[in-house]
């Protein structure tokens, strides 16, 4: 049995270093005795050198070094211990501010730069808004497509697909998404990743899902879902939920 993924994205937060490094050791510590799952927390930048446990980054800019004020590489993110980056979050594809996001060029140079440097990216795709045309399976396989444009076949496997409709972040669990609809996504985007890569890659892919996790629907995404782990936000960051998850997931 493959080990399940659980993530953590805590976003911007919490406030100080003191916290980050006191929130991590609390998860390590709890999660240590879950063989079957790797706990990863991805922590704001700055706090990745204080932040315990398997690491994980939010971001990462594709230029390998050069004069990219506010930039970070995936190079420095290797050197500070660093095994996964998300790449192509909603919260980076569409700021607040408007325009200046990701878009699926850049995305698609962020993922080959985790790739060459030997990083795990974990590749976020996820609709705006869900119609009963299902126009947004659509959209979801052109994000892909579009994020693996270039990756030679034999390493799309070592990417991580996230799964988050951005209709279901930062709600809750009655408003997220259900067992039954991650199941269906799960066999949509095997069936895409299939076209661009073949069937044992699609098989083998790891797809997890993220918005709006917690502690009583977390379970079923793994059960029923068939997902391979939780990209998780808010409860991440507080160490008795996010432990629960974890426990849930355990048991599925
Ligand atoms: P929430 O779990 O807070 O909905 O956030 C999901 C998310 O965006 C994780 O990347």
């Amino acid at each position: 049995m493959t080990k399940k993924l659980i993530i953590g994205n805590w976003k911007m937060n919490p406030k100080s270093v003191r916290q980050a490094k006191d929130i991590s050791e609390k998860i390590t510590r709890g999660a240590k005795k879950f063989k079957n799952i790797s706990v990863v927390i991805a922590p704001p930048a700055p706090f990745i050198g204080a932040t315990k446990g398997i690491l994980g980054a939010q971001d990462v800019f594709y230029e390998k070094d050069g004069a990219y004020t506010g930039k970070i590489s995936a190079d420095i993110l290797k050197s500070l211990a660093v095994k996964y980056v998300i790449v192509g979050h909603s919260e980076k594809r569409y700021p607040l501010s408007g325009g200046g996001g990701d878009t699926d060029e850049t995305i698609n140079k962020k993922l080959k730069a985790v790739l060459n440097a030997r990083l795990t990216p974990v590749l976020c795709v996820g609709e705006l808004t869900r119609d009963h045309q299902s126009h947004y399976l659509h959209f979801i396989k052109e994000q892909i497509i579009r994020a693996l444009k270039n990756v030679s076949k034999n390493i799309v496997g070592k990417v991580i697909v996230a799964y988050e409709p951005v209709w279901a972040i930062g709600k809750n669990a009655k408003n997220a998404l259900d067992g039954e609809e991650a199941l269906h996504m799960n066999i949509f985007i095997r069936k895409v990743i299939a076209d661009i890569a073949g069937a044992t890659t699609a098989k083998k892919i790891k797809i997890i899902y993220g918005g709006s996790v917690d502690v009583k629907n977390a379970e079923i995404f793994i059960s029923l879902g068939k997902m391979d782990g939780l990209l998780v936000g808010r409860e991440s960051l507080m160490p008795q939920k996010f432990l629960g998850i974890i426990e849930n997931v355990n048991r599925a």
